[in-house]
């Protein structure tokens, strides 16, 4: 069709996006080109604007390398990232879950800690976190066997990659499960950290005056065949930033239950106080394992 005026491009475009021959990204295509084309006429999208918007998708993918993720940090500091976890996970979004984000910090081969072990393979200066947690399906019943990796950032809120002061794998380890779905381990209490802000992330949170701040937490990335791998992040609730996480990742279901503990510890004599204890049940759902692609080597 030859257009003529500025309502009859929508249905031209989309008159081409219904010839999509896969029937899920047909449906996709035509819902973009709907809601994008509303949303030029809903803002009004002038041409400089529209030249600048261009220029900043290119400068995302421009920035984005194999140990930064400049469109990661977008789509997180929007939501989209969140919202697409809760509407696929916990029942497809009717109860709550333990999945969370990956984040950009995951590492593929996490040396194995017997439980009980520490993941401090460097001097890492900072407060005891004994961290006991439990691997369950939705009905309740432990999940023996399952492999655990965990990883978090520093005291002052570095992960090894990020830190030439740590050993390489720092604050890093994957258990597992005993019959009881348990798995246990010493490390440091973490601190929470600002997500990169030297890019376009960095100019959106300025312009709406946002810190760049992720409450800490802990991360962990659970593997059971028979079960959907499960990606969590478990926070702190004492961190100042627990309610305005910049991602977007905190739910009610993933606030930890971390403890400051003034006294000795009851059984660990070698445990020094202030110490702090995060016990957290980890739920599952069944599927299909398969692991994610590692962000960064
Ligand atoms: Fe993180």
């Amino acid at each position: 069709m030859i257009i003529e005026r500025h309502q009859d491009v929508t249905p031209a475009v989309l008159e081409v996006m219904q010839r999509t021959r896969d029937p899920r990204l047909r449906e996709i295509m035509v819902s973009l080109v709907k809601h994008l084309h509303s949303f030029v006429r809903d803002v009004r999208l002038t041409e400089a604007e529209f030249r600048e918007a261009t220029a900043v998708l290119s400068e995302i993918g421009q920035r984005t390398t194999a140990t930064h993720n400049e469109m990661v940090l977008m789509a997180g500091s929007l939501g989209v990232s969140s919202l697409i976890c809760l509407l696929n996970n916990g029942d497809h979004g009717n109860t709550e879950t333990s999945q969370s984000l990956l984040g950009p910090f995951w590492r593929l081969n996490s040396p194995p800690v017997p439980n009980g072990g520490s993941i401090v393979r460097s001097e890492t200066p900072g407060d005891p976190l004994l961290v006991n947690g439990r691997v369950t399906d939705q009905a309740g019943h432990p999940i023996a066997g399952a492999e655990v990796d965990v990883w978090h950032a520093s005291p002052v809120g570095f992960y090894d990659n990020q830190d030439p002061a740590q050993a390489d794998y720092n604050l890093r380890g994957k258990f597992t499960t005993d019959a009881d779905g348990r798995f246990w381990f010493r490390s440091v209490k973490m601190m929470g950290y600002p997500i990169p802000t030297d890019g376009v992330v960095g100019r959106l949170l300025k312009a709406q005056d946002r810190h760049p701040y992720r409450p800490a937490h802990l991360h962990a990335l659970i593997f059971k065949p028979g079960f959907k791998v499960l990606i969590s992040q478990v926070y702190d609730p004492s961190d100042p930033h627990i309610d305005t996480d910049v991602q977007f990742g905190v739910t009610k279901a993933l606030i930890g239950d971390f403890i400051r503990h003034d006294e000795p510890h009851p059984t660990e004599p070698d445990v020094p106080s202030p110490w702090y204890s995060l016990d957290y049940d980890y739920v599952m759902e069944s599927g299909e394992a398969v692991l994610p692609r590692p962000p960064i080597k």
